[in-house]
């Protein structure tokens, strides 16, 4: 059975909620303090695994009591964490986040996150990667090791999927190893010009990430749902409908529930679906990883809808 191997980072999530960002040399009463395990390439991971598919982790977090926990946490959801180097001497990821009307402003310490090489996760990918295993990651991490890591895991006969939050350009000749590229609407915009906001710009911005060279185009909408191109072929999903209280990780959940689908050889549309309402259930909760659904919480939130 193929697997799924992420490459990502791993954060400390401290959220505040709060009626606005607060403005220059304002401090702003919030609420509701949550700190929990998140960081996209860990929220992908969990992902993955609470939809049923072996996955791994690879990524680095400091040797911290922030470490320590989020290792045991992921760990506590399935994720094979062996590849998670612990590194002395530089403090694990930080991600401040402020909750406004369930959407988020996200503020970011990397630590850890990026002090993996290239050749850290060549390494990790000899142990573990076979051919036609998915390698998903995200631009968390540090971009030139990430951008190896894309090139490595397409010379393995990977399905290489990228979800490239926060927004960076690639190189023609990355953008060339991937098969498959998931953005949403403001990072689309960052990285090709085009704010998907009716169907010509988002036929625009479809066709402007397939001519990079990748597989296949994924732009996520929030409540328009999802839309991608594959060769001539375009789908859409509707997004699921829910009460929103916090959108943290639920495009992370999307990425993780896409890439369990494909493993499982859903057709394109059905997955997409599928992981609209994931990310849906996700988005209808509190907190990163501990929000992302388990495949039998997803099967009986698409019975019901
Ligand atoms: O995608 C959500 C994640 O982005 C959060 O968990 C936070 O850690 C940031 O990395």
């Amino acid at each position: 059975m193929k697997k799924v191997i992420v490459f990502g980072s791993l954060n400390m999530d401290l959220t505040i909620e709060a009626d606005r960002v607060p403005y220059g040399g304002e401090t702003l009463p919030g609420r509701n303090f949550l700190s929990n395990p998140g960081g996209k390439g860990a929220n992908q991971a969990v992902a993955v695994s609470k939809a049923g598919v072996r996955t791994h982790l690879v990524g680095s977090v400091g040797a911290d009591v922030f470490g320590d926990l989020l290792l045991a946490r992921v760990a506590s959801y399935g994720v094979q964490c062996d590849e998670v180097i612990l590194r002395e001497g530089v403090g694990t990821g930080i991600a401040m986040i402020c909750r406004v009307d369930g959407d988020n402003r996200i503020l970011l310490s990397a630590g850890a996150n990026h002090s993996l090489s290239a050749a850290d996760v060549k390494e990790a990918l000899d142990r573990l990667a076979e051919p036609g295993d998915v390698f998903l990651t995200q631009m968390e991490c540090d971009y030139a090791t990430t951008c190896a890591a894309i090139q490595d895991a397409h010379g393995r006969g990977m399905y290489v999927v990228v979800n490239v939050a926060p927004p960076r350009d690639l190189p023609q000749d990355v953008w060339s190893c991937i098969d498959l590229v998931c953005v949403n609407e403001t990072e689309c915009a960052a990285i090709c010009g085009v704010l998907p906001e009716d169907d010509g710009t988002l036929r625009q911005a479809l066709d402007l990430l397939i001519k990079r060279g990748v597989g296949c185009a994924v732009v996520t909408l929030g409540a328009g749902g999802s839309a991608a191109r594959e060769g001539t072929r375009l789908y859409r999903a509707p997004a699921a409908r829910v009460n929103a209280v916090d959108t943290t990780a639920s495009g992370d959940t999307y990425l993780g529930v896409l890439c369990a689908a494909y493993v499982n050889g859903m057709p394109m549309e059905d997955a997409m679906r599928r992981a609209s309402a994931a990310a849906g259930i996700t988005a209808s909760r509190v907190g990163a990883q501990r929000a992302i659904p388990t495949a039998a919480e997803v099967d009986a939130f698409m019975r019901e809808a």
